[in-house]
Formats: structure tokens, sequence, C-alpha cells
């Protein structure tokens, strides 16, 4: 009990980044489990499941951080109906100045540019705002998505979502007193594979989906000179899964995970830090690094369902996110190949490649079929980048409820700090906080809105 608190007392300063994460939340041990605390809600408050805001007919966004994947998404927007680049943000000069040249390349008028770490509050004062979508590092998300959401807009925010179960919290309180949307941007839910997968599992070929696998496996520490150094520094000064939405979102999706179901808890495991420790010495000239080289997450959902994730940017191995459901009659698997079993057309190995492509064509959704040109055409990460833009504005446009709750942001980030202190505590397993506050069986399984 004690170590636990210890824990939850401190902040924790990074290793060499001025930025610190916030202490998180109290909690106690019950039945062998660690328990968190679940935060009253405020009076006034409502929950923002299937929450529907008033069409916007033309949204218009603040960008805020514009890095590499800020920038690119600025520019995406450029190919996108109803929209218009108000403003841009960055704590670089140099960084804004690019965004205006890419909307000149456009032939669209040059965005009012905000610079400086606060510059972001004067942005979300603008009363001709409608979306901040944010693109800074980890640790500025929620301070971000909050001061927009309090100044009447809605929030957009890259991934993950939040860093701690306290900023899981905050978004979600934020929303349901705001009534404004905050989307986690999880782009890997419109890979056209895991979206074609996830209604095949919807239409029951693979029968009752009980195990899904996912990860975040991409090989970052050898190179780690020419990458954002605020996330070397994160990764060098946390254990656990730092990054867990990528792997988590498509298959949370295909178990309708606060739709029908919800993740109860989870127990963690990593190894030592062999190449974490050489890259931390390489780069940083520091002799520890806290994340274990490879971490396993299990989670188990209240109907008895089991999730695995999986985070390793240590190893020398392809990309994976592995994405994998089995089913009682069926499989689906990313990668490192994609393959589809399903009983009654081939039980021990994957269907042909030719069955496999045309079942991927049958089941990618329609609207997908609609736009899959222009995706690939515009990019970003093989098209699932503008898929999700689209479907973000589109559903704002029309007032419906998104594809990615606030809820969704909250349970898939949390797993960084609940996969943290399972591993600080001896894999000890963890309650999965309930963010949803007992409406979790209410909705009737995971699906798109169309007006
Ligand atoms: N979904 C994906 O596939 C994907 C891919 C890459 C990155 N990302 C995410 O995008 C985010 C940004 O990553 P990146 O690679 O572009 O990093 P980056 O370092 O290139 O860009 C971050 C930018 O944010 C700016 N910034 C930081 N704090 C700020 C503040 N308070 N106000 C204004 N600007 C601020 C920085 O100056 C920088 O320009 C991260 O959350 C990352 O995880 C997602």
């Amino acid at each position: 009990m004690k170590k636990i608190f210890a824990i939850f007392a401190a902040a924790i300063a990074l290793a060499s980044c001025q930025k610190t994460v916030p202490a998180t939340i109290p909690a106690h041990i019950k039945d062998g489990k660690i328990v968190l605390e679940t935060p009253k809600r405020a009076p006034g408050q409502e929950s923002a499941l299937g929450l529907k805001c008033d069409p916007i007919d033309t949204v218009r966004i603040g960008f805020v951080g514009v890095g590499g994947r800020g920038a690119f998404a600025v520019q995406r927007y450029t190919y996108i109906d109803g929209v218009k680049i108000v403003a841009v943000c960055d704590e670089k000069q140099e960084r804004v100045d690019y965004c205006n040249e890419i909307l000149a390349g456009r032939g669209l008028p040059a965005a009012d540019t905000y610079v400086g770490s606060e510059a972001y509050k004067d942005l979300c004062k603008r009363e001709d705002i409608d979306l901040v979508y944010v693109c800074t590092d980890w640790l500025d998300h929620v301070p971000v998505a909050v001061c927009a959401m309090e100044n009447g807009h809605h929030a957009a925010i890259e991934v993950p979502g939040a860093t701690t179960l306290e900023e899981c919290w905050q978004i979600v309180n934020t929303s349901e007193k705001t009534r404004r949307h905050c989307m986690m941007l999880e782009n890997c839910c419109y890979d056209f594979f895991e979206m074609a997968a996830l209604n095949m599992a919807q239409h029951g070929l693979f029968g009752e989906v009980y195990h899904v696998e996912g990860a975040y496996i991409h090989f970052l520490a050898e190179d780690w000179s020419w990458s954002e150094t605020w996330r070397v520094d994160y990764n060098i000064a946390h254990r656990g899964d730092n990054y867990p939405t990528h792997g988590l979102g498509p298959i949370c999706q295909a178990l309708d995970i606060h739709r029908g179901d919800k993740m109860n808890y989870l127990v963690a495991m990593d190894t030592p830090s062999y190449n974490g420790k050489v890259a931390a010495k390489k780069f940083r000239d520091l002799d520890d690094c806290k994340d274990g080289d490879h971490t396993i997450s299990l989670i188990q959902t209240e109907k008895k369902k089991l999730i695995e994730v999986q985070h390793n940017v240590y190893a020398y191995r392809p990309y994976t996110r592995m994405y994998q459901l089995t089913g009682t009659e069926g499989f689906a698997n990313k990668y490192p190949q994609e393959g589809i079993s399903v009983k009654g057309i081939n039980g021990h190995e994957y269907v042909s490649k030719e069955v496999m492509d045309s079942l991927l064509v049958e089941y990618l959704p329609d609207f997908a079929k609609e736009i899959e040109d222009k995706a690939k055409t515009v990019g970003g990460h093989g098209g699932m980048d503008y898929i999700m833009d689209y479907r973000l504005i589109y559903c704002l446009r029309n007032g419906l409820p998104l594809d990615q709750d606030v809820y969704d942001a909250a349970e898939w980030s949390a797993v960084a700090e609940l996969s943290r202190i399972s591993l600080e505590n001896g894999s000890m397993p963890v309650e999965f906080p309930d963010f949803t506050r007992g409406d979790w069986d209410k909705t009737d399984g995971f699906k798109y809105a169309f007006k």
C-alpha cells in the first residue's frame, strides 16, 4: 500500500526535459487488485456518450503544434471540403511560416499565426474557431485540448490523447461539462484492412471474437538523434507502454469497448532495457532507461474476453501493429502477413489471396470505398489519415456523434499509466477505470454515424 502511494505522490521529472508529468490519482488494494479512485461527476456535468452538437457548415480550424505531424495535417486539410484553416500556432516561428507556405502553395489564404508555448491560449480565445487540432508533443495535448473546450471549441488530439490517468479524467470531465467533442486522432482505426476486418467481425464472419492483439513495434531507437527530442526523453524517463493507442484502437472497436463491453483489469510485464539503455547512453549520455525494451499488457474485459497489447521501439524487427482478431469461427491477421481464416472456407490455413482480396473489397465500408482513391492520393500512412480527417469533418458538419469519443481517448491512453502501475508493483492487476461511470453497456456496439 505504502509503495503504491509513494508512486502516486511524486510528480515525475523527465530526464532532460523542462516539462513534468503531473502526479496521478489515489488508489487502494481490493481483492488482490489495485483500484483507482473514480472522481465524482461535478453537479451539472452529464455523460457525453453519443454526444451530438449543432451542425457546422464550414469547420474553422486552429492547429496547435505544427512540427512534422501537424504541418502534414495542415497539408491534408487543404484537400478536405468544408473547412477553413484560420490559425496555426507553434513554439517556433519557422514552423507556422512553413504552414503558410503550404497554404499559399495550395492557393489558400494565409492563416493567422501564434508563436510561443502559451500562445495557444490566445488562439483558443478566438470566437471564429470551431475545432482546435492538437499536434504538440505528448505533454501538451491535454492542456491545449482542455483550453479549447473551455473556450467553446471542439478538440482533436494526436495520439496518445493523454499521458496519465489524471489527464484522462480531465478530458472526460471537460468534454462532459462543456458538451464539446474531444476526439483522439487514432488514425489506425481507418486503415483499410482494419476497417474491412472490423466490418467482417460485425457481420459475424469470425463468430464470437474473444481474443484480440495489437501492438506498436517500431524500431525508433537506432537513430534517435533525428527524432523529436521530447519523445526520446519521455521514453527514457517512463516505464510502461508509452504509446498504446495504435495497437488498441482498432481492436477495442472490434470488442465494442464501452459499447456493450468494458476493460476490467490489466496486468503488465516488461523486459529489462537493453537497446533502450544503449540509446539513452548514445543520445543523452544517461546510464539508465526506465522503459523496458518490450512491454506486454494483458487486459480482461467484463465479458471475459482477452486483449493483448505490446510496445517495443528498440528491436531490430519490422514494423508491426499486430492486429489480430480471433473468434469462434475465424481469424483476421494484419502483420506480418495479411490473412483471413474463416470456418467453412478453409479451417487450418488462410484463405487464398484472391478470396481475401475479394473479402477486403466486399467488407470495406461504403464511405471508405467512395473516398479510397482520393485518400490514397492525398496520403498519410497509405490514406488512413485522410479517411480519419474526412470522417471527423463529415460528423462535425452533420451534427453527428464522432467515431471516436472522449471515452475512447481516455481508455486507450490510460494503458500507459495503468501498465506502469502494474509493472512498478510486481505485475499486480490494476482495475481499469470506467470512464463512462457505469454507462459502458448503454450503446449497442460500435457504429459509424451517417446523416
Ligand atoms: N498518428 C500518427 O500516425 C502519428 C505520427 C507521428 C506523430 N504523431 C503524434 O503527433 C504529435 C506530434 O508529433 P511530431 O512528430 O509532429 O512532433 P514534433 O516535435 O515534430 O512537433 C511537435 C510540435 O509541437 C510544438 N509545440 C510543443 N509544445 C507546444 C505548445 N505549447 N504550443 C505550440 N506548439 C507547441 C513544437 O514546437 C513542435 O513544432 C505527437 O503526439 C505524436 O505522437 C502521430
